[in-house]
């Protein structure tokens, strides 16, 4: 029997008799099965057929397959930045996106950037394809920095590195590696967190729950709730843990809370999980910043950490960072890194080369490297600047005697405020400061000039606004 498959507009398809007059009883339209003649776009709730004597028509009603499509909330981080784009207001200030501007608030390109891809240039390096696993001098270069390269792990060549989408895709990929060797095992976040943990994992169909971290009486890290849930969680968690500069609380574990956490996390056999998005940018060391992540290796503890050169680069739209996942053997390494590439080729199939190259240049070269030390103790002193000259005003306005101090125990690009959903909403329709509604504001963000105004916006908002 013949399928006729024509296409209708809901006007035309009135006239389905009149069409059937045209066509002659053995005309071979479509022979093969309209099932799977349809099934490549045609959802059978858009399908009309029909059952002539010798020949059933099928006919496509024309309906748009996305009309149905709801509109989707815009990202809370992203959105903010649009908001502020479509702001006329010449006080306008920017704090809602974590990226790096200059006192004058303008992007910044790092001087080792520009030098490295003028080497890139000399070279003449071509445009092919990386492998999956990503460009291998990078590979090298990023699992020595973050562990250091006398580290037993890098010696013992027990690291599994795969080059990744920066830190968003790492996480991603890790994400994956969880849901399919490690079926039914929970995530720990922080609460908060990153706003885009959740999405990742609920993407990755990973299930996650919450271990307390920030104390808004103290506006401080609860870390009795922090070890009491990682003690709680099922026996082989995976432990988010932010490697360096909290987002968004800028509450960072001391020396010896670290120790804790480590203890218990081996203690229950929980796998941890580090999210290293700024190393060298929160207190201008790479190595101090990398502590955490190698306090837990030094323990021989397996261990996965996430890495991203957005923010200590300023790479944000080269897309770069690497996920490493610390194995007990060099052989385990090599598997685990075998199936993030499985992972990896049917999601992206290879990751792009240019920031690869950018950062196995910078870091490769002892002068480069040198350099982009400079320039990251500079970022970050420029944020603590900023940091002291906010607090300092707010000290100096407020008459309330209101301790302001927690902003100066804060570290990283960020600081919670502590400000409430309202509060924050005050700070963007009267003040012109656009942030996050949890009262995250991003100090990278803010010149010295600016301080003033922020910290009027939030005296006024604080005590004028519940
Ligand atoms: C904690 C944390 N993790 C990961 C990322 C990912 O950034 P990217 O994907 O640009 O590397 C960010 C960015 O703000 C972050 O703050």
């Amino acid at each position: 029997m013949a399928s006729i498959v024509v296409s209708l507009s809901p006007a035309s398809m009135a006239d389905a008799p009149s069409v059937r007059h045209h066509l002659k009883e053995n005309t071979k339209v479509k022979t093969n099965d309209s099932s799977s003649f349809l099934r490549g776009g045609y959802g059978n709730a858009f399908v009309k057929s029909k059952s002539f004597s010798r020949f059933s028509m099928v006919a496509a009603v024309n309906v748009s397959h996305f009309e149905g499509i709801s509109m989707a909330p815009p990202d809370p981080i992203l959105g903010v930045s649009e908001a502020f784009r479509a702001s006329t207001n010449e006080m306008k200030l920017n704090l809602g996106v974590g990226a790096y501007r200059t006192e004058e608030l303008q992007p910044y390109v790092l001087n080792v950037v520009e030098k490295a891809e003028m080497l890139m240039l000399e070279r003449g390096e071509n445009k092919e394809y990386l492998p999956i696993e990503g460009l291998a001098a990078f590979n090298k270069v990023t699992a020595e920095l973050l562990f250091g390269v006398d580290n037993p792990v890098i010696k013992q060549q027990r690291v599994a590195t795969v080059q990744s989408l920066s830190g968003t895709g790492s996480l991603r990929l890790a994400a994956a590696l969880i849901e399919r060797y490690f079926p039914g095992a929970k995530v720990l976040i922080s609460s908060p967190s990153w706003g885009n943990h959740k999405n990742i994992f609920n993407d990755a169909r990973v299930p996650w729950s919450e271990y307390r971290y920030y104390d808004p009486k103290t506006v401080g890290l609860d870390f009795e709730g922090m070890i009491a849930d990682i003690k709680a969680a099922p026996e082989g968690s995976f432990i988010l843990l932010h490697g360096c500069a909290h987002n968004p609380t800028g509450i960072d574990p001391t020396p010896e809370q670290w120790e804790n956490i480590a203890d218990v996390v081996q203690e229950k056999n929980h796998i941890p999980f580090f999210d290293v998005a700024y190393q060298g940018f929160a207190s201008g060391s790479l190595d101090a910043d990398a502590s955490s992540v190698r306090l837990f290796a030094a323990r021989g503890m397996e261990l996965m950490v996430a890495q991203s050169y957005s923010k200590n680069l300023g790479l944000y739209a080269e897309r770069i960072g690497a996920i490493n996942v610390v194995c007990p053997s060099a052989d385990a390494a090599a598997r685990v890194k075998s199936q993030l590439k499985r992972l990896a080729r049917p999601m992206y199939s290879n990751p792009p080369v240019h920031g690869a190259r950018i950062v196995a240049n910078v870091v490769g070269e002892p002068d480069l490297f040198n350099e982009w030390r400079k320039e990251m103790e500079m970022m970050a002193g420029r944020i603590k600047s900023v940091r002291q000259k906010l607090y300092d005003s707010l000290t100096a306005k407020d008459q309330s005697g209101k301790d302001w101090s927690f902003i100066l125990k804060q570290i990283g690009m960020f600081s919670y405020t502590g400000l409430n959903k309202s509060q924050s909403e005050n700070m963007t329709n009267k003040w012109h400061v656009f942030m996050t509604k949890d009262g995250r504001i991003s100090l990278a963000g803010l010149s010295s000039a600016k301080c003033e105004h922020l910290a009027d916006a939030i005296i006024d908002s604080f005590y004028n606004v519940v």
